[in-house]
Order: C-alpha cells, then sequence, then structure tokens
C-alpha cells in the first residue's frame, strides 16, 4: 500500500476569492467540528461558495439540439436555470425568471420548443433568450425596451460534453483556472462520446457534505455494504479499501481504487451474472479489458486491480471513471438538514438488445441500492449528529478526501490566505 503523502493535501487553491491553503488542523487531524453540518450561519456562508464558483449542471447531451432546453433549479444559489440550445446551436443559460413580473418562466424539466411563453400573461422569449412578444404591448407597455427585457444570462462554459454554469454575474475565474489541473488530467479522455445517461435522483435529509463524505472513501464499504458491494471491491491485498493513490487539483482532488480481483459472480446468482456481462460500464469488469479511460494520468501507478478513477470537483461533483464508463454524482444543497442526491451512468450507446436494455436498467437498480445504503447512513448519522453528543467527527488517513473537502471550505468560509500562511514541519 503507498505511504499517504499529507503534505500533497496542504497545497494552496484559488476558487476565485484568493489563494488559500486548505486548513491545516483539518488536514492533519482530521477532526471536523460537528457544528459545520448543522448551523444555518455556516450553511448560509457555504451557499455564498456555490453562488460564486463553477457547478456542473447537465450535460451537453441534454440540449441535443436547437430548441432544446433543460432546466436545473439550484436552491443553493436560490436559483432556477435555464439551458437553452438556441436556433444558431449555441448554448446559453438564463435566469428562469420572466422579464414582466418575475415568475418562474418554464416550468417543466427538460423539452424543445421554439420559444418560452410565461404561464402568467404569456410574455414570450427566444431560444436565445430574447424578448419576442407581449400581449397588448401598443397599449399597456408603450414604453417597453424589447432589446433591455429579455432573460437574464448565467455565465456558462461547455467542456468535453459537460455543462458548468457560475451565478457570479461576474465569475472572477474561467472555467479552465477552475478547474485547472483537472482539465488537463482529463483532456484525452472521451467523456463526450458517452450521450446516453439514465439519471437517479431524490432528496435525502442530512447535510449535503455527510452525503459527499459517504462517497468520498471506501473505507465504510467493508461494514456498511457488506451484503452489496463489499465482495466486488474489498480485496485481500486492499481489505479497507484504501485509495491507491492521491493527487490533488486546488480545491479538487483525484484518487486511482481498486477492485476485488478475485471476485467471480456466483452461479447462484444468474441475475447478477447477467448484468455483468451486458453491462461492464458501470459494473466491476474484467481488467483485461482496458477501455475508454485507460489514458495517461489516470491509474498512474498502473494498479493491477484498478477499478476506477475518482475525480472530485468542487464544491459538489464526483466523477468516476470505470473502464467503459463514467457516472457521476451531485450533492445539492437544500438546507443545512437536506440535500438533493443526483446520479448520472453514462453509456456509450443506448441499449441494442433486450439483453443490454436489461443489464444497463439492472445495473442502474443495483447501484441505487448501494446508494441507499449510503444515504440511509447519512440520514441517520445526522440525527445522531444533532444530539450533540459528539461535538466533532474525525476522518481517518484513508477518509483525506473528506478531510480536503472539509478544509477547503473551511478556508474559504472563514479565511486562510495564503500569502502569510508558513506550513510547518512535521
Ligand atoms: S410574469 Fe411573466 S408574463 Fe407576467
Ligand atoms: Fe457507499
Amino acid at each position: 500500500m503507498m505511504e499517504l503523502d499529507v503534505e500533497k493535501a496542504l497545497a494552496e487553491f484559488d476558487v476565485g476569492l484568493g489563494r488559500m491553503h486548505p486548513d491545516e488542523d483539518i488536514i492533519r487531524t482530521g477532526k471536523v467540528a460537528s457544528d459545520t453540518y448543522l448551523s444555518k450561519n455556516r450553511f448560509d456562508q457555504e451557499m455564498e461558495v456555490f453562488r460564486r464558483v463553477w457547478l456542473n449542471v447537465g450535460l451537453e447531451s441534454d440540449v441535443p439540439k436547437p430548441g432544446s432546453w433543460i432546466v436545473r433549479d439550484v436552491e443553493a444559489g436560490k436559483a432556477s436555470i435555464l439551458i437553452a440550445r438556441g436556433q444558431d446551436g449555441i448554448i446559453r443559460a438564463f435566469h428562469n425568471v420572466c422579464s414582466h413580473r418575475a415568475l418562474k418562466l418554464v416550468w417543466g424539466e427538460q423539452g424543445c420548443d421554439s420559444q418560452f411563453v410565461c404561464p402568467y400573461h404569456a410574455w414570450s422569449y427566444a431560444s436565445d433568450g430574447r424578448l419576442r412578444g407581449v400581449p397588448d404591448r401598443a397599449a399597456s407597455f408603450p414604453d417597453l425596451d424589447f432589446a433591455t427585457s429579455g432573460l437574464t444570462p448565467i455565465a456558462i462554459e461547455v467542456w468535453k460534453g459537460l455543462i458548468f454554469i457560475n451565478l457570479d454575474p461576474e465569475p472572477a475565474q474561467t472555467l479552465r483556472d477552475f478547474l485547472g489541473g483537472v482539465m488537463d488530467l482529463l483532456e484525452d479522455t472521451p467523456l463526450d462520446r458517452f450521450r446516453y445517461t439514465a439519471r437517479l435522483s431524490g432528496v435525502v435529509q442530512s447535510n449535503w457534505k455527510a452525503g459527499f463524505d459517504a462517497a468520498s472513501e471506501g473505507y465504510h464499504v467493508r461494514a456498511l455494504h457488506a451484503d452489496s458491494a463489499k465482495d466486488m471491491v474489498c480485496s485481500q491485498k486492499n481489505p479497507h479499501v484504501h485509495f491507491v493513490s492521491l493527487d490533488v487539483y486546488g480545491p479538487h482532488r483525484r484518487t486511482s481504487n481498486t477492485r476485488n480481483p478475485d471476485f467471480v459472480v456466483p452461479e447462484s446468482k444468474p441475475i447478477q451474472k447477467l448484468i455483468f456481462e451486458a453491462v461492464p460500464q458501470v459494473t466491476v469488469a474484467d481488467a483485461a479489458e482496458r477501455g475508454a479511460f485507460d489514458v495517461a494520468g489516470l491509474n498512474p501507478t498502473q494498479d493491477e486491480d484498478w477499478s476506477n478513477e475518482q475525480i472530485s470537483i468542487f464544491p459538489n461533483c464526483i466523477l468516476s471513471l470505470a473502464m467503459h464508463g463514467f457516472w457521476t454524482m451531485h450533492y445539492w444543497p437544500i438546507s443545512p438538514d437536506s440535500f438533493r442526491w443526483e446520479a448520472h451512468y453514462h453509456f456509450a450507446k443506448a441499449p441494442q438488445t433486450w439483453t443490454e436494455r436489461f443489464g444497463m436498467e439492472a445495473s442502474v437498480a443495483f447501484n441505487r441500492d448501494i446508494s441507499s445504503e449510503d444515504i440511509a447512513c447519512t440520514e441517520k448519522q445526522h440525527t445522531a449528529m444533532e444530539s450533540g453528543a459528539k461535538p466533532f467527527i474525525q476522518f481517518g488517513i484513508y477518509e483525506m478526501i473528506c478531510r480536503h473537502q472539509a478544509a477547503v471550505l473551511e478556508s474559504i468560509v472563514n479565511g486562510s490566505h495564503a500569502t502569510p500562511m508558513v506550513l510547518a514541519a512535521e
């Protein structure tokens, strides 16, 4: 097993609020105040961060043709976002708010239309956001300036098929500045070629960070997933599911993770066997099948039991790249004690046969079951935290991603600027 270089996790970062170091105490001790998961004040401070940084809200393939649109509600930013591909093919993002009396303009989630018509008084907008029609305009709004009455734009950038937005009217960074080394790392990956997506989502009654933590470490697999994922993941060589390599890119991170090479689906489980054979994308495929994400920079130690690379994009997105596909998890804060969990499983193509269809849907259901174990756990964790019995929680060395996430947030919220900070030698 690797020796973890803790110093790596102390590297400075910049999310557009100045250069900072992750909170050193959290990185070194793993101790995080429980109050950061409970307090309304802390939650509000974190939501300020959400309003300033780039957030992945969708996929280019969600808006495939002119007129296609999606709506994403980002409760953390008190915003509903309308993303639409114009007749000119350009994807734009807008506040989903009518210019007349600020009604939520589009109430659906996804569609394809030549214009948006407000349900209240029927003002209409083109898919590029321009105001197009106002009923009774001559009598009711003789002086209305159409040119300045379109939808309010939101900063948007599309990278490798992923749509990012920034709710700051004047973002301090470009997406490139924000993602930094993550962009370089994933430059040669075919993220944008996986255009068939299955989506799961649900509201979880716990703080968003507890959900994020559960997806950021393998330490719990052996216990919590004893009846589901354990045999596939926990190996003799790596029984406690340590990541086998770690890199930090500013506020983001990458880990390589392994599978259990001795795992075989027992003959007594023909359905699970069928799933594995039909859809290796979202399951643990055979190591011999080197696939789409076998590119330079990933699995840097070339571990023979490699199963996936996890890219943890600050603040709330986890991208997992496996041999034949990838999946994402998002943790969207709603309140201090609730968040919306979203998972997207990306496949290279739509299912062509009944076997593939069954395999894909069953594999998504299988992943949902595993995630349900995490979710049920974080809900119980939240109510237990509220008891006040434990003033702090503690993350181990191999829960370093959780430490780093907490340390980055702590520095942003409570200030730890890079320049005056001198890192103490251990
Ligand atoms: S609020 Fe939209 S048309 Fe009146
Ligand atoms: Fe889990």
